[in-house]
């Protein structure tokens, strides 16, 4: 049994503007994702497409307009008081800035050991030895609960953060943006450390990070949002070497390429505009409206996930319909864009614009 069960999920936030007008958000559009024990799912896309939303609305820190999130078969939206602790308790979050999620006043030891207060009847000396063992957990010294925040580097206040998590026991823990703020070598020591305490704790993350890079490196399966819609997801290797959603391979041939010899070859595709406003959001695919590939039935109806070779799903409708790709990948359709530097396609719509710009320095 999936530990995270998550369908058609649904959030919307309804917001006065100032002239006495309503907007209307819906950050989270009929979403579907799982996550098994011991399994990370990274979940990446670009700012404002609904991924911290997302992993709010699992912890219920957001209300939840429809859908159903289950942990362990049980859904939480029928829980409440004591029940519903329990089960928070076993999902935990871990954010991007370690250091306003510390309170600066309290000891590294007052902050890991409050969940213990808040959850756990502990004897101080009970209390004190778990600190302790989280702390050697996370790769800090058991001495270092007498310090304060600001006594730390980056990279161990973020430890101390994961410790904190770890307090309860949690089956699945929300990393949202946890490494995005740290330095190259230690978001590396930290990935590393996350990824020893997944198996030695038997954990399951949702990885959620900007970085595809990152993503790469932890996650077991990745999913790809869009203007609050999944728009592609399935096993790491697949989805890194054969991307099948336009979008997954403009993200991708973002991420730098480190050996000079690919990077020769490597050509960038950069994605003209930018997210849509979601209160405003398009008719019909999400992307038809920065997507190269785009055709006349983009506009007018939302592509269906159809699972594709090699794991996982895709909703394009260039699967289905159009230079029909029926489940095989996406680089079997050669845009002219990845023939020339920067190009104006011409597939159905153009006015989609689509620059391929080579990584190779002038
Ligand atoms: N509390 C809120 N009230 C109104 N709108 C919100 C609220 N929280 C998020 N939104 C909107 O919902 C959409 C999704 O936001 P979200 O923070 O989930 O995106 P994200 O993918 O995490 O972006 P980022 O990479 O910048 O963190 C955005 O348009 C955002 O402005
Ligand atoms: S459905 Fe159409 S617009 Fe959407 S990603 Fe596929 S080809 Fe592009
Ligand atoms: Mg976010």
């Amino acid at each position: 049994m999936a530990l995270l069960e998550v369908e058609r999920l649904q959030v919307t936030f309804r917001k006065h503007t100032l002239f006495g007008g309503r907007r209307v958000v819906r950050a989270v559009n009929d979403v579907s994702l799982h996550i098994a024990p011991g399994e990370t799912l990274g979940l990446v896309g670009e700012s404002g497409s609904g991924k911290s939303t997302t992993g709010r609305a699992i912890l219920k820190l957001v209300p939840i307009e429809s859908g159903t999130v289950r942990i362990e078969g049980q859904d939480i939206a029928s829980v409440r008081g004591k029940a519903l602790r329990t089960i928070r308790s076993q999902m935990q979050m871990v954010f991007q800035d370690p250091y306003s999620s510390l309170d600066p006043s309290s000891t590294i030891g007052a902050s890991i050991s409050e969940p213990l207060r808040v959850h756990r009847a502990m004897t101080r000396a009970q209390m004190r030895e778990r600190v302790e063992e989280l702390l050697e957990l996370v790769g800090l010294r058991p001495s270092h609960a007498d310090r304060y925040p600001y006594e730390f580097s980056g990279g161990q206040r973020q430890r101390v953060v994961i410790a904190r998590a770890l307090a309860l026991n949690p089956r699945l823990i929300v990393c949202d943006e946890a490494v995005s703020a740290l330095d190259v070598s230690t978001q590396n020591q930290v990935i590393n450390l996350l990824e020893d305490i997944r198996e030695k704790l038997s954990l399951s993350y949702l990885f959620i990070a900007h970085d595809l890079a990152v993503v790469r490196h932890i996650s077991h399966r990745v999913a790809v949002m869009y203007l609050g819609h999944i728009v592609e997801s399935g096993p790491t290797q697949r989805l890194y070497q054969s991307p099948a959603h336009p979008y997954t391979q403009a993200l991708l041939s973002a991420i730098p390429v480190p050996n000079p010899r690919k990077r020769d070859q490597a050509r960038r595709m950069v994605l003209q505009g930018s997210i849509p406003d979601p209160s405003n959001p398009p008719s019909g695919c999400p992307f038809h409206t920065r997507c190269p590939y785009a055709m006349d039935v983009c506009g007018q109806s939302m592509p269906q996930m159809t699972p594709i070779d090699g794991g996982g799903e895709v909703a394009c409708h260039l699967q289905t319909s159009g230079p029909t790709l029926g489940g095989r990948c996406l680089d079997e359709l050669t845009p002219p864009a990845r023939q020339t530097e920067v190009l104006e396609t011409t597939t159905a719509r153009p006015d989609a614009v689509i620059k391929c710009v080579s990584t190779q320095p002038a």
